[in-house]
């Protein structure tokens, strides 16, 4: 086997939260006014943390924030945002990503999560995957998001294992360019399967099952 240790992205990769996240950002646009703000925008912001997040929606407003205003926009991006995940449930996790993520565990290898959400733990309860992966770093553990490499640094660490032994699942180009920087190899999934540098491009989530 090419790899020892599989670490996934979660928004956009192991369930569709970055639909509720463009919902919500999309939703805060309009109250403020940002008029303009797109899917395109959305793409930019995946993998980066809600207050870099927040700046891709602001470069569309028609006035300027303090920060404190900002913390407040923020805050309110998130609790629309946690209302949609609080409607989640096991039926949000397809079938494919569950029984692909059930192969590669039958494999032998080890599966972990590196996110940049701080609400990557309560997403993992939602679809009943609280107790799968055999780690999970994200927005809680870390004090730089993607492409920084060290949510993915840690989860390798979490798991005993080198960056090169593991590869990399993400849907957001800063999230390929996180993984290339901290040494793992990359597999693009979603918008990311378009991207050059990604290692390999996956069509479909039990594409990786040919990979490994
Ligand atoms: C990433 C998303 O997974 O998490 C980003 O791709 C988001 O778009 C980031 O900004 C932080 O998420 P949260 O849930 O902590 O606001
Ligand atoms: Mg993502």
């Amino acid at each position: 086997m090419r790899y020892k240790g599989i670490v996934f992205d979660l928004d956009g990769v192991i369930c569709s939260t970055d639909e509720y996240h463009y919902q919500a950002w999309q939703a805060l646009a309009d109250r403020i006014g940002a008029a303009g703000f797109c899917l395109a925008d959305n793409v930019r912001q995946r993998g980066v943390s809600r207050m870099e997040s927040l700046e891709v929606v602001l470069e569309k407003a028609p006035r300027t924030y303090t920060e404190a205003e900002k913390v407040e926009l923020a805050t309110w991006k998130n609790e629309k945002y946690r209302s949609l995940l609080a409607n989640m449930s096991p039926a949000d996790l397809t079938d494919e990503v569950k029984s692909t993520l059930d192969a590669l565990r039958a494999k032998g290898l080890k599966l972990a999560i590196g996110s940049s959400s701080k609400n990557a733990p309560f997403i993992l309860e939602r679809i009943g995957l609280g107790d799968y992966f055999d780690a999970v770093s994200d927005g809680n553990n870390i004090t730089r998001s993607k492409p920084d490499p060290q949510v993915f640094c840690m989860a390798a660490q979490f798991l005993d294992l080198e960056p090169a032994d593991c590869l990399v699942v993400e849907d957001a180009f800063s999230g390929i360019d996180a993984g290339i920087a901290g040494g793992f190899d990359t597999a693009g999934i979603g918008p990311a399967a378009g991207y050059e540098k990604a290692g390999y491009r996956l069509t479909s989530f039990s594409d990786l099952l040919g990979v490994v």
